[in-house]
């Protein structure tokens, strides 16, 4: 099959830092489709070997073992293209179809890797210069809107160009091979589904949690904050695939639709639920992942006294008959102690103890990252000469040793996943939205609250209302165990 890859912003953050690499290893690979093309687009006035060059020179940072040797880059420079591009003008337009028109490859896929308010000048461009044909897929790169209206208008833009089959919406979480794994864990594995409702599990806990502060990105993200950058997207659809029935086939729309009803199902936010079941907060000075860091307003480019969040927590509930009353917590912030992605599944006591001691309930923590893995957290018999109390133990399961040959990294996926045309794990528009009809509340409540965010000292576990959330139910974070 061949295919023909377009990156607009050709030149930008996203294309050279995570695109082109992953396209590069997934060449190295041999997983790339023989017969393609990668066209990068974009403003600067660049030829093919002066892209190629600029590249070269970028790749320089990617780091040790994937980094191409010069005879690996040079063949996989063979496949790069690049074409001096006004989005704004149509004679550029009708220049890249030229371009692709040359071959006709069987499949075009338009990346678009630039900010948003450019999102509606390509589509519109696009569909004037025919280039939304069958054949043409359509990647949007996040944040996709900053609410439900901008997130509907992007929608509306790329509906009137695209079918919804051609609009691939990337969650790059959901490119990960340890959130994979959460729907292999489910539904791939009869044991756990017994188990998977209110009945037996107390509460589950989502965790996204980075060591990095802002670094060069303080303009966007003060503009953006954590509930909109983390929350809304990766969080809930992490959320989702955890809480979601089981869908009857292994297809896009299947999957979709069950996550979707997840969304819809979330407890509301009200101004009086907001004030009680979230927290945000805002990094101060600390310790920065071992060395001293500065606070999150002495970062590059944020305003003096912005009220921006860099740590959310929030308890909500699925409010249906498997999850009825059962709390998720999910929690994510910058410049927080460890850099750890996990989902925590609390089951319920033993109803009744016939050992001595206090004994934890059973647990189940599926690690996202940095290692991806499972950990089953149970209670065992040490086996020594007296009658004793019983030990927490944990099997503990590491999939990158398992499979380290054929693991694959989430825009790697991606990518490969948007030139054959698999949905799954793409973001559908009504989800989307779905997911900004849920936040709205919280950003609105915030808005007019007139408390600052909550401090922290970077390199610690966030504010401690974090913990007073979840211990009012009894709870507490896994790491507080
Ligand atoms: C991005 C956010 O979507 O995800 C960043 O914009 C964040 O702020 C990043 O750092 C985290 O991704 P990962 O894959 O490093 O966990």
């Amino acid at each position: 099959m061949s295919f023909d890859l377009v990156f607009f912003g050709g030149t930008g953050d996203l294309t050279w830092r995570k695109l082109m690499p992953a396209l590069f290893q997934a060449f190295r690979h041999g997983k790339l489709p023989e017969g393609g093309r990668i066209l990068g687009v974009s403003r600067q006035d660049l030829d093919d070997t002066a892209y190629r060059a600029w590249l070269k020179e970028r790749f320089q940072d990617v780091e040790g073992a994937k980094r191409p040797s010069d005879e690996e880059f040079a063949r996989f420079a063979e496949l790069v293209h690049y074409l001096p591009t006004d989005l704004s003008k149509p004679e550029d337009y009708r220049r890249l179809g030229a371009w692709l028109a040359e071959r006709r490859a069987d499949v075009v896929v338009m990346y678009l890797a630039t900010g948003p308010d450019l999102f509606q000048t390509i589509c519109a461009q696009l569909g004037a210069a025919g280039l939304n044909g069958p054949n043409v897929r359509v990647v949007l790169e996040k944040p996709l809107g900053h609410d439900l209206a901008s997130a509907q208008a992007i929608n509306r833009v790329v509906r009137s160009v695209f079918t919804e089959e051609q609009a691939f919406r990337i969650d790059h979480y959901l490119g990960k091979p340890s959130v994979q794994n959460l729907m292999a864990l489910r539904f791939g594995n009869a044991l756990f589904e017994p188990l998977w409702r209110r009945e037996c599990i107390s509460n589950i806990q989502i965790t996204l949690a980075e060591t990095i502060g802002v670094g060069t990105r303080g303009e966007f993200y003060s503009r953006t904050g954590a509930l909109r950058d983390m929350i809304q997207n990766h969080a809930l659809q992490l959320l989702t695939m955890v809480a979601m029935e089981p869908p009857s086939r292994n297809d896009a729309d299947a999957i979709r639709d069950e996550k979707l009803k997840v969304l819809r199902s979330l407890k509301p936010f009200s101004g009086e639920s907001v004030a009680r079941d979230t927290v945000r907060g805002q990094y101060r000075g600390g310790n920065g992942d071992g060395k001293p860091a500065m606070g999150f307003l002495e970062e590059a480019r944020v305003p003096p006294a912005s009220r921006c969040e860099t740590f959310v927590a929030l308890r909500t509930e699925v409010q249906n008959w498997r999850w009825a009353g059962v709390p998720f917590y999910l929690r994510t912030g910058k410049r927080l102690a460890e850099r750890e992605a996990h989902i925590v599944v609390n089951f319920r006591p033993a109803p009744h103890s016939i050992f001595p001691g206090v004994n934890p309930p059973n647990k189940l923590v599926i690690k996202l990252q940095p290692e991806d893995g499972l950990e089953l957290h149970l209670l065992a018999a040490k086996g020594g000469a007296s009658t004793e109390a019983l030990a927490p133990v944990f099997l503990d399961l590491d999939f990158d040793k398992a499979f380290a040959e054929n693991r694959v990294g989430a825009y790697e996926r991606l990518l490969l996943d948007a030139i054959a045309g698999r949905l799954n794990l793409f973001v559908r528009s009504d989800e989307q939205e779905e997911a900004w009809r849920w936040v709205e509340p919280i950003i609105e409540a915030w808005r007019d609250d007139d408390h600052p965010p909550r401090p922290y000292s970077a390199g610690t576990w966030g504010p401690a209302a974090a913990s007073a959330l979840v211990a009012r139910d009894g709870n507490a974070w896994f790491e507080e165990q």
